[in-house]
Parts: structure tokens; C-alpha cells; sequence
């Protein structure tokens, strides 16, 4: 799974050095392996062997058309957000049979494209919306089938901007609404109602929370089956957490603090799938940052080094505006140099350029000493990288390119300033 390795004192994916790669596409740069896009995919799909299920890849953690059609070719399904992810989840060969639409405000328009491809559910969110679906689907003389989300109100340890499943969150319908409105619901001429939906929030690293919700699931799905509400399928949404810390050790690299993360994927989705089994349903999860967070990297180039009376800066030439978590939730990302040149370890912040104090990838870090025109590459950046860059700051958006085996190609180009 980890393609990215130092190979005396340089990094490299697989079979490609990574400097190379940056001098000739230019930084920052966002990389993918195909391998590991691959593996991931599959790891998880091993999970669920013998079970009747479908894994449906969260489009918003990477939009790249390149990488869909990885993720597509291996049969995993993809869960879409908006239009805009339908079109590329098309584009990139997945089946309508093998995509689901999440999301709180589905416009009308994109209701209307998502029944017109034939979708295989809606993920519903609230009456309003399931009326408006009923009355679009009733026009086009065609069935709707949903997933009604249901907000158990669990706490998932995770950062306040990705919890999803408490009670104050806008996401879901309350359980003790469920009930009555998936009854209304089951009465309605062009709804079909496979089951419930559930997704508590994203990062998730604790088994016992997976565990809680499986149970949580369960209890409702014999509660609607109690009242002779159909249920088929139950979609567990995504979540499952991954490993930031520590990802790439090297004799010279500081020890990082322990991950949160004491779990892999694979034994989160395990915790839980015994217990979503009893329900005896089609069993459907969203993975997004699970598959493609440690597929992808961000490389960015050491601009100055900017020594003041209290800090050491490395300021580099990505920015917030091209990868934001840091900004946006503190997220903590595994920063490498490409090349060892000194064993000297310092303590520094590495920040972007754009006139912004929120605009760090990372504070009071142990780093190996860098200095200007060296490169830098930020760990497992795949998910929720580039699909969160912008044009903050007059800056043109970053290239993707991907590595397969000892073949490197550009699967997005650079921005340019005129296209500004
Ligand atoms: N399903 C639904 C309905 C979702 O809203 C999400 C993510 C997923 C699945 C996939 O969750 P995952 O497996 O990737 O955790 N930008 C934030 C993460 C926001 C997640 C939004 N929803 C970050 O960079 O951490």
C-alpha cells in the first residue's frame, strides 16, 4: 500500500524519483499512485466479501476524472453531491446502477438529471425534499428510489466541521421521525423506499463509534420492519478514519506523536459489518478519504527560509489556496523533504504565501533542515485536496499528475494566470 518510499535518501513512487517529477511539471504539484488507488479499493472490498453490498466512492474527497475511472474500473459505485459530481461520476464510467446522490440542498434541476440517468438511489434528507422528488419523478412517469438518512444523534470524536450525526447538525431526519415519515413516504406514487442511510461524519478513528451506529441502524431497521416498512438496503455512509502521523518513517526523519489512529480502515468497516449483517440487507457504504488520502501527495518548492527573534519560517510556494485542511481544521499533514541533504533537525512553521496568518501547513514542526529551491512533499493529500483549492489570491489552481509503475502522466494541467 505504500508506494511512496525513500530510496537512498530520495523519495520515490514506485519506480519514478519524485524530483524528477518536480522539475518537469513544476510545483506545487499534486501526485497520485495508480497502484495504491488499486490497492485501497480493493482492501476494502475484501472487507466485505461473501456480503451483498456496494461500495460507492464519495466523489467531493477527489474529482479528478483520471481517478474516478481508476476507482471505476475496480466496480466500486460512486456517491455524488451534486450535478457536477454526477456528470464527472458519468463521464468517468460509472454505472447509474451503481450511484447514489447524498447531500441536504438537491436542487431541482439536479433531481431532475439524476432521475433522467437513472440513478440507482437519493440519499433523502428532509420531507420538502422527498415531496419535490416524488412530484419530479411523478412528471417523468419514473419511480425515485431512497435511502431516507436518519440523524442518530452520535457523537463521532471528530472535528466540529465534519461531524454530521448530532442532533444540532442540518443533516438527516431525526430518529424519532423516521418512522413516520419513511410511512408517508412508502404511500407516495413515484417513491420507492429501499432503506436508511447514515452518515455520522468523516475521520473517524474509534471502532466503538462505527460500532454504535451499526447498532443504531439495526434497531431501526426492526423498528420500521415492526410498522411493515420495507427495508432492502441500509447505507452506512463513510468516515472511516485514516492514518496522517508517522505515515513515512526514515532514519532521519522526527518520530512523529502517535496517531490518533489506532485502527485501519479495513477493522473499522470490520467492527461494524457483523452487526449491520443482521439486518439481512444490501449493505452500502461511501468511502472517500479511506480510498484516495494516502494515494496522493502535495509537492510544493522552499521559497526563503525566514528566520525572525521567534520563529523559523519555510515559506513554500503551495498555499492555503491549494490545500486547505490545515487552514480549515487544524489537519495535521506528515511534511517530508524529497532529498536528505543534513541530519540537522529544527524547529520550524512551513507556510504558504498568501497574506493570510491562517495560511500554514504546519506549526512549531521538527523538520530535517531545507532551504530554498528544496522540495517538500506533504503527505496523504489525496483526499479533500484538490477538490478544496481556489484562486484565493490571484493564484492559478495547482497541476495533478499520476504515477503508474515507472510512467508518469498529467491528468490536470496548471492554471494559468489568464485563465484568472
Ligand atoms: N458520504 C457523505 C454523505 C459525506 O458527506 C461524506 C463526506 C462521505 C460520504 C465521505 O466521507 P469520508 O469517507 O471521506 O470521511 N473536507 C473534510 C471532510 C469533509 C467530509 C464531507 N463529507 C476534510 O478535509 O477533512
Amino acid at each position: 500500500m505504500y508506494e511512496f518510499k525513500y530510496k537512498n535518501n530520495e523519495l520515490w513512487c514506485e519506480d519514478v524519483r519524485l524530483q524528477d517529477v518536480a522539475s518537469e511539471y513544476g510545483t506545487p504539484l499534486y501526485v497520485y499512485n495508480k497502484q495504491s488507488v488499486i490497492d485501497h479499493c480493493r482492501h476494502i472490498e475484501n472487507a466485505f466479501e461473501g456480503v451483498d453490498h456496494l461500495s460507492c466512492f464519495a466523489v467531493k474527497a477527489n474529482a479528478n476524472v483520471e481517478i474516478l475511472k481508476i476507482i471505476a474500473d475496480e466496480g466500486i459505485g460512486s456517491d455524488v453531491g451534486s450535478a457536477g459530481e454526477l456528470y464527472l461520476s458519468l463521464k468517468a464510467g460509472f454505472p447509474p446502477s451503481k450511484i447514489t446522490f447524498s447531500g441536504v440542498g438537491k436542487r431541482a434541476d439536479e433531481i431532475e438529471y439524476a432521475l433522467d440517468t437513472d440513478i440507482l438511489s437519493f440519499n433523502g434528507e428532509s420531507v420538502e425534499e422527498i415531496d419535490l422528488i416524488q412530484r419530479i419523478a411523478s412528471t417523468k412517469q419514473k419511480i425515485a428510489r431512497i435511502l431516507l438518512r436518519v440523524n442518530f444523534d452520535i457523537e463521532a470524536g471528530t472535528h466540529r466541521y465534519i461531524t454530521t450525526g448530532r442532533k444540532h447538525n442540518k443533516f438527516g431526519i431525526d430518529k424519532s421521525k423516521a418512522k413516520e415519515i419513511l410511512l408517508n413516504a412508502a404511500k407516495l406514487s413515484h417513491i420507492e423506499v429501499l432503506g436508511i442511510h447514515t452518515h455520522i461524519g468523516s475521520q473517524i478513528t474509534d471502532k466503538e463509534t462505527f460500532i454504535s451506529a451499526a447498532k443504531s441502524v439495526v434497531s431501526m431497521v426492526d423498528e420500521l420492519r415492526s410498522v411493515g416498512i420495507p427495508v432492502h438496503h441500509v447505507n452506512f455512509g463513510g468516515g472511516f478514519g485514516v492514518q496522517y502521523q508517522d505515515f513515512i518513517s526514515h532514519p532521519q526523519l522526527p518520530v512523529e506523536n502517535a496517531d490518533s489512529t489506532e485502527f485501519t480502515t479495513v477493522e473499522l468497516i470490520e467492527a461494524a459489518l457483523p452487526i449491520l449483517k443482521q439486518t439481512g440487507c444490501k449493505i452500502l457504504i461511501q468511502p472517500g478519504r479511506s480510498i484516495i488520502a494516502h494515494p496522493g501527495i502535495l509537492i510544493t518548492k522552499v521559497l526563503y527560509r525566514k528566520v525572525t527573534d521567534e520563529k523559523i519560517f519555510i515559506i513554500t510556494d503551495a498555499g492555503m489556496n491549494d490545500l486547505l485542511r490545515p487552514s480549515l481544521y487544524k489537519s495535521y499533514h506528515q511534511i517530508i523533504p524529497l532529498n536528505f541533504e543534513s541530519v540537522q533537525i529544527e524547529i520550524v512553521d512551513v507556510v504558504g504565501p498568501l497574506c493570510e496568518t491562517g495560511d500554514f501547513f504546519a506549526i512549531d514542526r521538527n523538520l530535517p533542515f531545507v532551504k530554498s529551491d528544496d522540495y517538500l512533499a506533504i503527505m496523504c493529500a489525496g483526499a479533500y485536496g484538490y477538490v478544496l483549492s481556489s484562486n484565493y489570491n490571484g493564484r492559478p489552481r495547482p497541476a495533478e499528475m499520476l504515477v503508474d509503475g515507472y510512467e508518469t502522466s498529467l491528468i490536470r494541467k496548471r492554471e494559468k494566470i489568464e485563465m484568472l
